[in-house]
């Protein structure tokens, strides 16, 4: 049976990719690193380290650690700057739509988002009351593919994996809700979310009532 839900943030509920990309790109273009859309793709769902690690490995730059983080942060000021000036009005067409149905429904809502940045977007977005539990890249060291965000908020909802879906639109994502038993239902392109045991393009056909349809044989 299907009790709960773990909302994956950033390309599900709204779309922080374009602010993720102007703040990569300032950072680079002030480091003299390529940096271009189609790597941005690549940083979708993974962690701020792991984000910097895979620029550096493009533009093969070695640097040590306390640089590493050095520049990580600075990209990081210029991203939670850029979230100022998000507002109620930027959820992904339906995403609103869904969480308020799941909540009149009765359903356990968590967040599992690999951003430490997770609760301000919630803030300027005023969605912290859907959720019964937010996990975030603070809540767990080990990041996406790895299942332990999805795990630490399935537990906290006092809820097995096979009683949740999981929503996601990152590869990575996929495949640590799988790695850590759970249902999953993606949201983008079959190249990127193909593996996920259900799909939609956009989360504006991800319904309730679709989702119900899907699963016919858990609610
Ligand atoms: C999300 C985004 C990633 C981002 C990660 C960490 O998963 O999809 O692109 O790198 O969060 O975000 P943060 O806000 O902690 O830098
Ligand atoms: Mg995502």
């Amino acid at each position: 049976m299907i009790k709960g839900f773990i909302f994956d943030l950033d390309g599900v509920i709204t779309d922080t990719a374009e602010l993720h990309y102007a703040a990569w790109k300032k950072l680079a273009d002030d480091m003299g690193w390529q940096f271009d859309r189609d790597l941005n793709e690549k940083l979708r769902g993974i962690s701020r380290m792991d984000s910097i690690k895979v620029i550096m490995d493009y533009n093969k730059v070695f640097l040590d650690e306390e640089t590493i983080v050095e520049l990580a942060t600075k990209k990081n000021d210029i991203y939670v700057e850029s979230l100022d000036s998000m507002t109620q009005e930027d959820y992904l067409p339906g995403a609103k739509e869904l969480l308020t149905h799941l909540r009149s429904e009765g359903f356990s809502v968590a967040l599992g988002s690999a951003s430490k940045n997770a609760n301000k977007v919630l803030k300027q977005l005023n969605a912290i009351h859907f959720f019964d539990v937010i996990g975030d890249g603070n809540s767990v060291s080990k990041s996406k593919p790895a299942p332990d965000i999805f795990l630490f908020a399935s537990e906290k909802l006092g809820l097995p994996p096979e009683n949740c879906i999981v929503f996601e639109d990152a590869e990575k994502g996929i495949d640590a809700a799988k790695a850590g038993n759970f249902h999953s239902v993606g949201i983008g392109p079959k190249e990127r979310v193909g593996h996920a045991d259900i799909r939609f393009n956009t989360m504006k056909e991800a319904t309730l009532f679709e989702v119900k349809s899907h699963f016919k044989d858990l609610f």
